[in-house]
C-alpha cells in the first residue's frame, strides 16, 4: 500500500466508518415477492479491531434488509428458515391479518429448519415499522433477527434526507461473542430484562451520516433492544417529533427522545449549525449514537424550510359504551405476587420460578397462548385498564391495533396520536383505548422480551 493511500484511509478512520444516508439498498417493488433468509452469519457489529460476532440475521445483514413500501401496497415475502431452530416473522406494528402477524403457535405454526413460509398482506398505515422473529424472541432478537420496515405516505414532509436509526443494545462477552450464558438468566427475567453492554446504530457503532448543509432530515429511530429503556438527545439541533409508533402525531418541539423497547419515533430536524451529535444518555453518560456530518461536498439544502405539517392524528371516538377489561399486573422481583395459576395449577411463586422459569401474571393468571384472557365483539370500543402493580417498568405492546393512551393522573405526558406500544411506570394506571376491528388471536404482551417470555402477556380473542 502507497503511504498517500494509507493516508488518505487513516483520515476516514478517524472519525469512524462513514456511511451513506441510506444504509440498505431499496428492495421495493411491492409486486415481487421478497426473499428473507434467516440464518448464521459472522459480522463485526463489536468495533474496528473487534472479532467478527455470530450472529443470526435475516439476509446476512444487521439489521435485515430495508423493507420499504408505499401506503396501499402489499407486502409479499418468503421467509425461509436456514436456523436449526424454528421461527417466525412478526411485523411489529402493522395492523394485519391475523395469520399473517406471525406469533409462532398462536396464528401459525412455526418455520421448522429448511421450511419456508410466504407472508403476504396489505400496508394499510404509513409510518416507521419493523419486523422481528417472534418464537422465543427473547433470544432470537437478541442474536439479530430485526429488521426495518417503512412506508411512505403522500402526506410525509418534504425532506433532503430521511435516515433510519435502528438502535440495538447487545450484550456481548470479552470476545465480542454474544454473551450466551446470560440469556436465560433468572435474575434478569425477574428484574428489567437483559441489558446489553455494547450499543449498535444500524448494526454499527457511533456511524456517521454525510448530510447537505441547511439540510431538512427525517430521523427514524427503532429500537430492537431486549429490555433496555434509552434516551437520545440531539447535541446543536432541535427537533421536532412528528410521528411515533408510526403514526402521525401533534408536531411537538423536543430535546430527548425516550424509546422503550419496540417503540418508534420519528423526527424532523434543520442543520442550522453545523453536524449534529446524537447520544444516548439513559446511564447519566452520554454514549456516542451517530452523528450527522455535513458534507460541503454535497451542496447545500434548497428545501424552504416551512414549519412542519403533517396529517392530524386519528381523534378518540366517543367513549360512551366502552368495555373496559382491567389488567393487574403483578410479579417479578421486590413485588407482591403470592401465587398465580398457570396451566390451570394455582402454583407459589417459588415454584413458578424454579420449575417453570415464570414470573409475571394478570390478574393472577400466568400468559399462555392456551387461555384466552378476554373475548371481544369486534368492533366493540375496547379500554385495557392497567394498573401496574410492579417494581419494573414495562412496555406494553397490543397486536394488531393502535390504542390512545387515557389517564386520569394530570401529571403524565399522553401522547395526541395513537401507539403500538407504551411505556409504564411501576405503580402506574393507564386506559389503552382501541376499536377491536381486527378479527382474531391478539398478544398484548410486555416488549421487555424475557418478561414476555415468563407470563407477562394475554391473547385477546376479537370476533
Ligand atoms: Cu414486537 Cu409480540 O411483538
Ligand atoms: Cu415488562
Amino acid at each position: 500500500m502507497k503511504r498517500r493511500h494509507f493516508l488518505t484511509l487513516a483520515a476516514a478512520g478517524a472519525t469512524g466508518s462513514l456511511v451513506s444516508p441510506s444504509p440498505w439498498t431499496r428492495l421495493n417493488a411491492a409486486t415481487t415477492m421478497q426473499q428473507i433468509t434467516a440464518g448464521k452469519t459472522r459480522l463485526n457489529i463489536a468495533g474496528t479491531g473487534q472479532p467478527d460476532t455470530d450472529l443470526w440475521l435475516y439476509n446476512q445483514s444487521c439489521p435485515g434488509p430495508m423493507l420499504r413500501y408505499r401506503k396501499g401496497d402489499m407486502l409479499r415475502a418468503e421467509v425461509r428458515n436456514n436456523l436449526d431452530v424454528a421461527t417466525t416473522i412478526h411485523w411489529h406494528g402493522i395492523r394485519n391479518l391475523n395469520e399473517m402477524d406471525g406469533v409462532a403457535n398462536l396464528t401459525q405454526a412455526p418455520i421448522e429448519p429448511g421450511e419456508t413460509f410466504a407472508y403476504e398482506f396489505p400496508l394499510n398505515d404509513s409510518g416507521t415499522y419493523w419486523y422481528h422473529a417472534h418464537n422465543m424472541g427473547w433470544e432470537q432478537v437478541a442474536r439479530g433477527l430485526y429488521g426495518p420496515l417503512i412506508i411512505d405516505d403522500d402526506q410525509d414532509p418534504d425532506v433532503d434526507h430521511d435516515i433510519c436509526l435502528m438502535v440495538d443494545d447487545w450484550r456481548l462477552d470479552n470476545d465480542g461473542q454474544i454473551d450466551q450464558a446470560s440469556l436465560g438468566g433468572l435474575h434478569d427475567w425477574s428484574h428489567g430484562g437483559r441489558l446489553g453492554n455494547w450499543l449498535t446504530v444500524n448494526g454499527k457503532s457511533a456511524p456517521e451520516f454525510r448530510v447537505k448543509d441547511k439540510a431538512r432530515i427525517r430521523l427514524r429511530l427503532i429500537s430492537a433492544a431486549n429490555a433496555r429503556i434509552m434516551t437520545f438527545q440531539l447535541t446543536n439541533a432541535s427537533a421536532t417529533l412528528i410521528a411515533l409508533d408510526g403514526a402521525f402525531c401533534q408536531p411537538e418541539q423536543v430535546t430527548k427522545i425516550i424509546l422503550a423497547p419496540a417503540q418508534r419515533a420519528d423526527v424532523i430536524l434543520d442543520i442550522d449549525r453545523g453536524s449534529i451529535d446524537i447520544a444516548e444518555i439513559s446511564t447519566g453518560e452520554p454514549y456516542p449514537a451517530a452523528t450527522l456530518l455535513v458534507d460541503p461536498a454535497l451542496g447545500s439544502s434548497s428545501l424552504s424550510k416551512t414549519p412542519i405539517n403533517t396529517p392530524k392524528p386519528a381523534a378518540l371516538p366517543s367513549l360512551r359504551q366502552l368495555r373496559r377489561i382491567p389488567i393487574h399486573m403483578q410479579g417479578g422481583a421486590m413485588g407482591n405476587l403470592q401465587k398465580a395459576t398457570f396451566e390451570g395449577a394455582e402454583l407459589s411463586l417459588r415454584e413458578l420460578a424454579q420449575k417453570h422459569k415464570k414470573l409475571w401474571a394478570f390478574n393472577g393468571q400466568i400468559g399462555d397462548y392456551s387461555t384466552l384472557f378476554a373475548e371481544i365483539d369486534q368492533n366493540n370500543l375496547v379500554s385495557l385498564d392497567v394498573y401496574n402493580d410492579t417494581a419494573w417498568r414495562h412496555a406494553m405492546h397490543l397486536h394488531g391495533h393502535h390504542f390512545w393512551v387515557m389517564s386520569d393522573d394530570p401529571t403524565l405526558a399522553l401522547p395526541a396520536g395513537q401507539r403500538d406500544t407504551w411505556l409504564m411506570q411501576p405503580q402506574e394506571r393507564i386506559s389503552l383505548v382501541f376499536k377491536a376491528d381486527n378479527p382474531g388471536l391478539w398478544l398484548f404482551h410486555c416488549h421487555m422480551l424475557e418478561h414476555a417470555a415468563s407470563g407477562m402477556g394475554a391473547v385477546l380473542s376479537i370476533d
